[in-house]
């Protein structure tokens, strides 16, 4: 792990309290790429809404049963299921020095949602920082299409711009890389329309609130990395300071 980093990543200065992470951004911004290296830079957990959905569908699971063919359609998931489930994933040990949430608040109930879970518990000394990582339309059909992930490990590639070294094979353990269900062309365009009716305006609620901070996702993914590092630890210092 490098990512143009000097001296000790913030999850070796394991005292340091980072805080929460809100991540926004349409499909195919980057919200799962990045929050994999935030966590790994920063040492706190990432707490992916699909990922957790993904796991219980395949997992058989109530929750994956009710949630199975909202997810297939490119539809989202009911606030109050996955509300609950978010709720129960902060309340774990490994949140105390901050989390990222990778693709949660994603309407505008559960971004109220979040805020009154703030209020009302002890979780956090400050409220999260939000980014949204933007980008281009056309790009974000053609990264969701070169998509490709690893079953066992979860890392992300695409066979456009991050392809493995060795065929389909995940270059960390060797599994074969597989395509999201909802990474097919009728789904992606679902996916796609409902963030602009139903998430957009969630942007706009923070925005309204001097909260949002938008980052131009159209770049490398090492140079959107060095902007959202430069934003987290700029905050990290902020609360630092005020201890
Ligand atoms: P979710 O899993 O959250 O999917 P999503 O929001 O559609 O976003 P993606 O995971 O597709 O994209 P990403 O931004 O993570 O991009 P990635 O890093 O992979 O949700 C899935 C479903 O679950 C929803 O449709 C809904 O049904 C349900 N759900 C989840 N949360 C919910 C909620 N809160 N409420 C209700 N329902 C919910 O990158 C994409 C590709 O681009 C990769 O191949 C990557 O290698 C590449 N890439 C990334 N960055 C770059 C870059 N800078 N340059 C070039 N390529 C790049
Ligand atoms: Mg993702």
């Amino acid at each position: 792990m490098d990512w143009g980093r000097t001296g000790l990543t913030m999850a070796e200065e394991s005292s340091q309290y980072i805080g929460p992470i809100v991540l926004l951004g349409p499909p195919g911004a980057g919200k799962g790429t990045q929050s994999k290296r935030i966590a790994e830079y920063c040492g706190i957990p990432q707490i992916s809404t699909g990922e957790i959905l993904r796991e219980n569908v395949q997992q058989r699971t109530e929750l994956g049963r009710l949630a199975k063919d909202v997810m297939a359609r490119g539809e989202l998931v009911p606030d109050k299921l996955v509300c609950d489930m978010v709720a129960g994933r902060l309340q774990k040990p490994d949140c105390h020095r901050g989390f990222i949430l990778d693709g949660f608040p994603r309407t505008e109930a559960q971004a109220l949602w979040l805020d009154q879970f703030f209020d009302n518990s002890k979780l956090s000394k400050c409220l999260p920082i939000v980014i949204r990582i933007d980008v281009d339309y056309n790009t974000l059909t053609r990264r969701l299409t070169g998509r490709r992930t690893c079953p066992t490990c979860g890392r992300i590639y695409n066979i456009h711009s991050r392809p493995p070294q060795v065929d389909t094979l995940c270059d960390v353990d060797g599994s074969k890389l597989v395509i999201r269900d909802d990474d097919r062309d009728e789904v992606i365009f679902e996916r796609l329309a409902a963030y602009d009716r139903q998430t957009k305006p969630v942007a706009e609620y923070y925005a309204a609130k001097g909260r949002l901070i938008a980052v131009n996702g159209d770049q490398s993914v090492d140079q959107v990395t060095s902007q959202l590092f430069r934003v987290i630890e700029s905050r990290a210092a902020t609360v630092a300071d005020r201890n």
